[in-house]
């Protein structure tokens, strides 16, 4: 679309889960399923920008036009991302990156042996924590899965974590959010005024959302821009 407000630009998604080595064989994750960060890439590139799309292990195809970077774990996810983040007008973090990674993974395979046993966890960094608080950071877009309170967290993150755009999902509606082909979120920024903003995306395809989505950070960059 010739009126798109993200066309030329280069933007930079992180989609999917990450998994956190235990040992050759076993692993930390969680339920994403990569589908709405595979979905915003597809739109993004649809609506003319250029998708650089990092993501961790999933069972989708990248979408046509845009480049895939493949990564494990967040450490992995985080060092993809600082290498790529140079050129970015827009970050949208949309990846459910693992909170914390083994302390030490196991060289061998861990024998069965005992009846119980314990794993030691250190916390991984935060991926957009740590571009939103770069120098030159590029707008910031991130999603908040919050069971209860919601719009509260939201608002909450959106100033916190320096960000331009939040999604909220609330992912206690196992038939929307983590893996399913439709979600319902709501929006929160501030506008010009420094007022809080909302709007709510009732639900629909993964791909719908993921248009609004875009289309509102198009809108708050060229504000920043013009
Ligand atoms: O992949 P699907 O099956 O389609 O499911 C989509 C989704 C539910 C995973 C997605 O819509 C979503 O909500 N993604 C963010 C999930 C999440 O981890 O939220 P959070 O509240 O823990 O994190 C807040 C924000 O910080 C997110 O933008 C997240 O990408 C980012 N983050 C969090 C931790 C971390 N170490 N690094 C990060 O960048």
């Amino acid at each position: 679309p010739k009126d798109s407000p993200l066309r030329g630009l280069n933007i930079l998604i992180t989609a999917g889960p990450t998994r956190e080595a235990i040992d050759p064989v076993r692993y930390l994750s969680n339920h994403s399923s990569g589908k709405m960060g595979y979905a915003l890439a597809a739109q993004a590139q649809r609506l003319g920008a250029n998708v650089t799309l990092v993501s961790g292990p999933t069972q989708l195809a990248a979408p046509e036009g845009v480049n895939l970077v493949a990564v494990e774990s967040a450490q992995e996810m985080l060092d993809a991302v600082e290498a790529h983040v140079a050129d970015a007008a827009i970050f949208i973090a949309c990846a459910a990156v693992a909170d914390y990674r083994l302390a030490a993974v196991a060289t061998d395979k861990i024998k069965k042996n005992a009846d119980t046993m314990q794993l030691e966890l250190v916390k991984n960094p935060d991926i957009l924590a740590t571009i939103a608080n770069r120098p030159q950071p590029p707008m910031c877009v991130g999603f908040a899965a919050e069971t209860q309170d919601v719009a509260h967290y939201a608002a909450d993150k959106l100033k916190r974590k320096k960000l331009a755009l939040i999604a909220a999902n609330d992912v206690s509606d196992s038939s929307i959010g983590f893996n399913s082909d439709e979600n319902a979120m709501t929006l929160f920024w501030h506008n010009a005024k420094g007022e809080l903003e909302q709007k709510a995306l009732d639900r629909a395809p993964k791909l719908t959302i993921a248009e609004a989505i875009l289309r509102q950070a198009g809108e708050l960059y060229g504000e920043r821009n013009h």
